[in-house]
């Protein structure tokens, strides 16, 4: 690696949290990097390297999340509505479905359905809240300044889009980025559970805590529920693990907590590994 890439390398850990010791141990054969040596020896072609604290400005500085995640008072329902989607044999079919339901009422103030992102094939589900502002806009999941964290804190673990499948517990946006209700949530509940039914991921990270409440049926804050795997019974021939994990719209709020999501990430990095 040459001086560029380092300080590049530098400012990607600070900005996915990597700002701590948490283990005895770097948990991969990562090579020791002399960053402090880096970065006192300006090379004669290149700029000297900003300061840490500068370069901890720049993650400062980026846009705040457009959804925030705040714990709602909801009352997680996981049974839900009585509405049989059984009929419905694939993803593109379910996409097609909720497009045409016209139940739920942000249909009619949100711009675009905003249905999944990523790998259909991957064995890893990830579940957020609902779209922002930006994701309403392009029609994705995660594409907004959480998504861009998202990306990052995949990366942390060697993921990206073309190894998870992402969606939300609601496929339109709350006018305002507001929590969603629990009427919505009852409501849109059956696409979500025939969405993991055609899904049937091997695991399933719930990313803050309306997801977690939501596919745990619990109550509890996310971060009491958050980086315990639990196995869940979605009308799979087999339960799903559930690994409920901070929001990155609220990482983006407390970077401090950061280190707890790196902890979750790694965990699921030993699920997955642990299963092959
Ligand atoms: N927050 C979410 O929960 N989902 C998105 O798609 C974007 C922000």
């Amino acid at each position: 690696m040459d001086r560029e890439q380092l300080k590049e390398a530098l400012a990607w850990q600070i900005a996915i949290g990597a700002d701590a010791t948490l283990l005895d141990t770097p948990p991969a054969d990562y090579t020791a990097i002399a960053l402090s040596r880096c970065l006192q020896t300006p090379s004669p072609q290149t700029q000297p390297a900003p300061p840490i604290s500068e370069l901890r400005e720049t993650v400062a500085d980026m846009p705040l999340a457009t959804a925030p995640a705040s714990p709602s008072k909801q009352t997680a329902i996981t049974t839900g509505m009585s509405q049989d989607l059984s009929h419905i044999e694939s993803l593109d079919e379910l996409k097609q479905a909720l497009a045409t339901f016209d139940g739920c009422a942000l249909k009619q103030t949100a711009s675009n359905l905003v249905f999944a992102d990523g790998n259909p094939e991957a064995e890893i589900m990830l579940i957020g809240e609902a779209p922002g502002r930006d994701e309403d806009r392009v029609g994705l999941p995660f594409v907004g300044a959480a998504g861009q964290l998202l990306d990052k804190m995949l990366h942390a673990i060697g993921l990206d889009r073309t190894s998870v499948y992402i969606c939300n517990i609601l496929p339109w946006r709350p006018p305002g980025n507001r929590t969603p209700t629990v009427e919505e949530t009852q409501m849109l509940w059956p696409f979500l559970q025939r969405h993991i039914q055609l899904k049937s991921p091997r695991i399933i990270m719930a990313l803050g805590g309306s997801s977690a409440k939501l596919l745990l049926d619990e109550t509890t804050g996310i971060l009491k529920l958050r980086g315990r795997i639990v196995e869940r019974d979605f009308g799979l021939e087999a339960p799903v693990p559930v690994l409920p994990s901070l929001h990155p719209a609220y990482l983006l709020r407390s970077p401090g907590q950061k280190r707890l999501s790196y902890q979750d990430l790694l965990q699921l990095q030993q699920f997955m590994s642990d299963k092959i």
